[in-house]
């Protein structure tokens, strides 16, 4: 197997795949205002999902993560799961999700081969949840955490978009989880991609975040990853069996050490999430595109993967949200 490599040498080993912009939940920080959701038409089936799945691991990626919009909306996601856990040389499927849906699929996800799950949760807290979420499901997305835990998706991990002003004051909370409850929770700096007006105002650094943790509960020990292929930076409180990680893509650009590629919904080749630079794989996959295609169309997308982001500088929004690209 060849090895699968950017113009700056990055090894793209993982992929994030969309499969579908629906949500049941319409966070603060991923939907500005409601778009037309795609055509069914529009959207992948599984066996094309599986198709170019195929030809990215034959590229050398190894991990996937399933992502949406909400992939729980979907339906019969494991026999997708199923289609993929087949492919030789991919090694590991995870998937991210609001949780809400959890309780319901956890066990057969986990026997259809999903190793494990990160579940957004930015808040303990029924009437913040309604104004971050404008929903009432904190109890289905905690009930979902036990679920998923029970099934064996682990280790799960949590993942907690820190907004000045809206969940601040929980991050100690959270933070706790990792001793009391065994939780690992990640906190993520909130990226400016909905209202560009407004950028960064509401984010919080994770420098920020580690001293208000350090200046109450207290030191932090660096500790390696438990899993995973991500950007994630993790800590440990003394005697917690959880960790806790910060992913700070605003103020420490991770993006020298990318290794992955997205795949929206509508069936897009896209190689950062941050860049609005698309390849179609659809189209050519519909018109029976054989797998050496499929192949140098994801080589292209390789090509297009910038050095860096341009958060900080000139970026302005982009074309997409990112309950359309998948976070
Ligand atoms: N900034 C930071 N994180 C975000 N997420 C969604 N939108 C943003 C944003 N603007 C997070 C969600 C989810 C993950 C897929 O991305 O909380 O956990």
């Amino acid at each position: 197997m060849s090895e699968f490599l950017d113009t700056y040498h990055r090894r793209i080993d993982y992929m994030r795949i969309s499969i579908t912009d629906r949500c049941d939940l319409s966070c603060i920080y991923c939907t500005e205002q409601a778009v037309p959701c795609l055509a069914h038409e529009e959207i992948l089936r599984y066996e094309e999902i599986q198709r170019i799945v195929q030809a990215a691991a034959r590229l050398g990626v190894k991990g996937l993560r399933i992502t949406g919009g909400e992939p729980l909306v979907k339906s019969n996601i494991s026999k997708l799961i199923e289609l993929l856990v087949q492919v030789e040389g991919i090694d590991d499927i995870t998937l991210t999700t609001n949780g809400a849906l959890l309780g319901r699929y956890a066990e057969e996800l986990k026997a259809a081969g999903l190793k494990r799950v990160n579940i957004s949760l930015d808040t303990f807290k029924a009437d913040r949840f309604k104004e971050i979420t404008g929903s009432d499901k904190l109890k289905d997305v905690l009930d979902g955490i036990e679920a998923a835990k029970k099934a064996g998706l682990t280790p799960v991990k949590i993942n907690t978009v820190v907004m000045r002003g809206i969940n601040d004051n929980e991050i100690l909370d959270f933070a706790r989880m990792t001793a009391s409850e065994g939780w690992h929770v990640r906190f993520i700096e909130m990226m400016p991609l909905v209202n560009p007006g407004n950028k960064g105002s509401k984010m919080v650094s994770v420098r920020e975040i580690r001293e208000t943790i350090e200046g109450s509960i207290g030191e932090l020990e660096p500790c390696l990853a438990t899993s995973g292929r991500g950007p994630a930076k993790y800590y440990k409180l003394p005697n917690a069996e959880g960790t806790i990680g910060f992913i700070g893509p605003v103020t420490e650009c991770f993006c020298a050490t990318c290794n992955r590629f997205r795949i929206t919904a509508d069936g897009r080749l896209r190689p950062c999430l941050l860049e609005d630079d698309e390849i179609d794989i659809k189209g050519p996959l519909r018109n029976g595109a054989g797998i050496d295609e499929l192949e140098e169309l994801m080589k292209k997308a390789a090509v297009l993967k910038r050095e860096k982001h341009r958060l900080n500088e000139t970026y302005t929004h982009g074309q997409r949200q990112m309950w359309q690209i998948g976070g």
